[in-house]
Order: C-alpha cells, then structure tokens, then sequence
C-alpha cells in the first residue's frame, strides 16, 4: 500500500463490510483504483480487476506483481533521503511514462517518501524526537511482500472508466467506485488522465443500466444526492487526513467531512 490522495485507507473497513454478502463469490471491479486501498484490504474474491487511468500507477503495481524480485531489491537499495526524493521529482518533468522498472522505483520513491503521498515538493521528514516513524521508506520495503502476495492474482487494467465498466459488466459483477470528487476533479487530471464535471453524469447514466451491482464512493454534495435519489445511501463522518494542518499553519483542527456511500442493491 503506497499513501495517495484521497486514498480509502481509514474508510475500507466501512465500505467492505457494506459489500454484498456474497461478494467473494462476484467478479470485484476496482474502477478507480488509485492506491487500491480497498482491493487491499478485502478478502479475496474469485476474480479481481485493478483499473486505473494513471500509467505511474499501474507500471508500479505490475512492476511489483511481475518483477518482484528485482523491485524489491532496488527498493532495499534505495534510501530514504531528500536527495534521492528530488531526483524522483526531477525525473518525472517532462516526462514521457514508459513501462519499466526505473519508472516504478522512482514513482514509489516520489509518493511513498513525500507528505501524504502528495509527491511534489514535499519529503517526508520527522522533526519530533517523539515521533514513532523512522522513515516511510523502511515500512514500505516491510510490506512490498505482502503487496506482491495481494497482487498476484490481480488482473490490472489501464482503461477509462467507461470503457473498463463495458467490458466487465455481467449480472455477477460487483464495481467499486472511488472517483475524482465533485469540485476536486483536478486532483488527478494529467497529460493522461481527465475526468470532468460532465464525467460525474455520464457516469450516472453508465451505471443506471448497469447489470451488476455498484457500491460508489463520494463526499455528500446535492448533485450527488440528485444523481443518485433513487439509490440507497449510507453516510460517514470522516476527519480529513492532513489538509495542511502543520504545527505552524493558522488551522489547528482538520476538517470534517461527509462520505456517502451508494449502492443498488
Ligand atoms: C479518489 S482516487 C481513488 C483512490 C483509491 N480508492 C484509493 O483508496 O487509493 C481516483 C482515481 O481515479 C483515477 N482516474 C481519474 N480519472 C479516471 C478515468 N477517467 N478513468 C479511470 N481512472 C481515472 C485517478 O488516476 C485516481 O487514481
């Protein structure tokens, strides 16, 4: 498991356990995978599909699936250092993604040793001596295994959503759904992957005629509650994760906010 935005790590046990109950006898379709928070911490189903529309991702995790040894070894090599976290940064400017190793290092490198998995220019570094972490980078190394071993019968895909839900749609199917939220569209958006205002409707309609079941993530807005009126809902409050509250920022508190959960069966 590697930290990203957005990513459902405090939420899972809530969403699975609002899985249908016989979800490990379904096909489990990740459409927005991301960090594959969930697929990570479900039991294994007979059939599961990783989607994502960011090449970093998937080459990471296919990388870690496919080429467990050689990964693992550059990774046990590799430091948690600031210098090694700007040359990632650095590696990624201008970039054009290819499918390899070094890309795969470098990318865990950028998300894993940053704050919050946000990358950018941000190490990750302790400043208390109270602190119980001794770097990011030593615990990732710990759970590559088990991320290879969770990996292994994965089938990983690079679609866009709509064309990945096509393909997989069978009245055994069960989607989970984490998308880009309502004015946070942005966040991911990059030279290959888009997802717009328009994309929240279409995405409605994608799974109005759905034969499978859907199980979808979202923060509690009224076009969402509209879009999806005729569904049933569960809600969370949740406590945002950093959203910059450091020891000197002027907020001192973390937001709260409020999950929906909406599902069709
Ligand atoms: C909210 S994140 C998912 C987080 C994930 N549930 C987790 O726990 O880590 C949304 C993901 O959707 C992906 N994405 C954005 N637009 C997409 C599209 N059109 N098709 C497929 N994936 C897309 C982004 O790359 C991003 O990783």
């Amino acid at each position: 498991m590697i930290p990203y935005i957005g990513g459902k790590c405090q939420l899972a046990p809530w969403i699975i356990s609002n899985f249908p109950e016989n979800h490990l006898q379904m096909s489990y379709i990740e459409v927005f995978g991301g960090a594959g928070w969930i697929l990570y911490k479900k039991e294994v189903a007979r059939l599961e599909i990783y989607n994502d529309l960011n090449s970093n991702l998937v080459n990471l995790f296919t990388t870690i699936r496919d080429n467990y040894p050689a990964f693992s070894h550059q990774v046990e090599w590799s430091l948690h250092s600031r210098e090694m976290f700007s040359q990632s940064i650095e590696f990624f400017k201008n970039h054009q993604v290819k499918f390899d190793i070094i890309e795969a290092l470098n990318y865990a490198i950028m998300r894993v040793q940053s704050f919050s998995g946000k990358g950018k220019n941000s190490w990750a570094y302790i400043k208390s001596p109270t602190s119980k972490n001794s770097g990011t980078w030593a615990p990732f190394l710990k759970r590559l295994g088990l991320i290879n071993a969770r990996l292994k019968l994965v089938q990983i895909e690079h679609l866009n959503y709509a064309k990945l839900i096509e393909k997989y749609d069978t009245p055994n199917s069960l989607f989970y759904l984490d998308p880009p939220y309502v004015k946070a569209e942005h966040y991911y958006n990059n030279s290959e992957v888009f997802f717009t205002h328009e994309d929240h409707f279409n995405l409605s309609r994608i799974l109005y005629d759905l034969q499978g079941k859907f199980c979808l993530s979202y923060y509690d807005e009224p076009m969402i509650r509209e879009l999806y009126k005729d569904y049933r809902i569960l809600t969370k409050t949740t406590t945002k994760s950093s959203c910059g509250v450091t020891k000197l920022s002027k907020r001192k508190v973390k937001p709260k906010a409020r999950e929906l959960l909406i599902m069709n069966y």
